[in-house]
């Protein structure tokens, strides 16, 4: 089969490498000839781990094309995917314009006979119907055109992993023709097929986000309580957690969720209930717990700091972590962003490390800020050190090394990995998310 995707971020690139894997021949279309260049290479522009090799290894097969022209893609492709962003405008709703633009473009170059076309990227229940109107009114006579939804739940940073072993495959469409070509494509993946309408299939996408969102604000929630009642927010959810009809998967409490999909995704399907009439308030708590847990996390740093004779600007602050979640260097919505933003507001020397993430984060801070190039160097005459993103690395940290390195011996563990008991032993100052503080 010869496919096509429109996009190369996280879901189309690595969803391309891997149908190529499969044997199929691939084009990506991308519109930066710069970035185009550097993914003929071998270079995939983003970090996701397994990656890189997996783009060399089909480059080199002949089966991966990387171009920034519609027209030899398109029209040899039996399916082709759209994979492009969907951000949020300033109302929440998705911004479809590229979505749109690209299925014109698709349109006009579409061959004779069928051509599935396919959304992965999460689109608003409706958007595929109207894709189908733009690709009927551009294309040439005698091309045929059949719409699917084919939503992606990948993960950054387990990609490849999740693409592979995904728990099910999800396919919308009217068309019996779209549906076996869609089947036939994804018969190497594991789990279950879920073959539905159009606007089931959308949903699907938007109720899963919306879910895993809600079940770590909830954990956050609960962290709140636990903060103010002595609890302690672990055992108070593996407690709950044991009763299998709620699990504990997913249900991390800790800085709050980031990233390019949660975010967006809770306000875009808060925005399509309250333009459809839907209640769409539970939803709405979800989004603003989450910004109460980074604000949670910021006030009690703020709050420790306040009580501190000396002022801030003679302070130096490290942060461990800058991507939204460990093995990406993706960092919208980042947690850390928000917490850097305000350090610098209230006057904090920063020292940040991150393994992946800093060129992107330089990219904002410039020299505002000082990059180290490893955890201990971060620390060095640190007055508190926050923990914002869980990368292995700062599991088995050289906790004697660091207090002995730092100014004062203070953690601010927004993602609770160390154990309390421990860092009491040893002298350090404590406050992790829902336990009580270690003064
Ligand atoms: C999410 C979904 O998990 C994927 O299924 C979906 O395909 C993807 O969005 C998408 O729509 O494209 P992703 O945003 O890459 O994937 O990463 P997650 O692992 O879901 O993490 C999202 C955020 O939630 C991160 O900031 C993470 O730190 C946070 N999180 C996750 C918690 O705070 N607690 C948890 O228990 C789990």
């Amino acid at each position: 089969m010869t496919i096509s995707f429109i996009g190369h971020g996280y879901v189309g690139l690595v969803t391309a490498c891997i149908f190529a894997d499969f044997g199929n021949k691939v084009w990506v279309i991308g519109h930066t000839p710069e970035k185009i260049k550097r993914l003929k290479e071998g270079d995939p522009i983003i970090y996701e781990p397994g990656l890189q090799e997996l783009l060399k290894k089909n480059l080199e097969a002949k089966r991966l094309f990387f171009t920034t022209e519609y027209d030899e893609a398109i029209s040899e492709s039996n399916i082709v995917f759209i994979t492009v962003g969907t951000p949020p405008k300033k109302t929440g709703e998705a911004d479809l314009s590229a979505v749109f633009a690209v299925s014109q473009e698709i349109a006009k170059h579409l061959r004779k006979g069928l051509t599935v076309v396919s959304c992965k990227s999460t689109v608003p229940v409706g958007t595929n119907k109207k894709v189908e109107v733009l690709l009927n009114s551009h294309k040439p006579t005698g091309a045929e055109v059949a719409v699917a939804s084919c939503p992606e739940f990948l993960r950054e940073g387990t990609a490849i992993q999740d693409t592979l072993y995904t728990d099910r495959v999800v396919i919308g469409s009217d068309s019996k023709e779209a549906i076996d070509l869609l089947l036939q494509l994804h018969e190497p993946l594991s789990g279950k097929r879920v073959i539905t309408d159009l606007a089931s299939a959308e949903l699907i996408k938007y109720t899963a986000n919306a879910m895993l969102a809600t079940k770590i604000s909830f954990a956050n929630l609960i962290s709140f309580y636990c903060e103010k009642t002595g609890a302690d927010v672990e055992t108070v959810l593996d407690g709950v957690g044991l009763d299998k009809r709620i699990g504990n998967i997913f249900m991390d409490p800790g800085i709050g969720y980031g990233g390019s999909c949660f975010p967006k995704d809770v306000k875009a399907l808060i925005n399509i209930g309250l333009t459809s009439g839907v209640d769409a308030s539970l939803l709405q708590a979800v989004d603003r717990v989450n910004d109460e847990t980074r604000n949670n996390f910021i006030n009690k740093f703020t709050a420790f700091f306040e009580k501190q004779p000396t002022s801030h600007t003679q302070k130096k602050i490290a942060v461990w972590g800058l991507s939204f979640k460990p093995n990406t260097d993706d960092i919208r919505q980042a947690p850390s962003l928000s917490l850097i933003d305000r350090l610098l507001k209230d006057g904090y020397t920063v020292s940040v490390y991150d393994q992946a993430a800093s060129e992107n984060v330089k990219k904002i801070y410039g020299d505002k800020i000082h990059y180290a190039s490893d955890p201990y160097e971060a620390v060095d005459n640190a007055d508190a050190l926050c923990i914002v993103t869980e990368w292995n690395e700062f599991k088995q940290a050289d906790l004697q090394r660091i207090k002995s390195l730092m100014k004062k011996p203070v953690i601010f563990d927004g993602r609770n990995i160390y154990h309390p008991t421990t860092l009491q032993k040893m002298g350090f100052t404590y406050i992790s998310t829902g336990r009580r503080p270690v003064l």
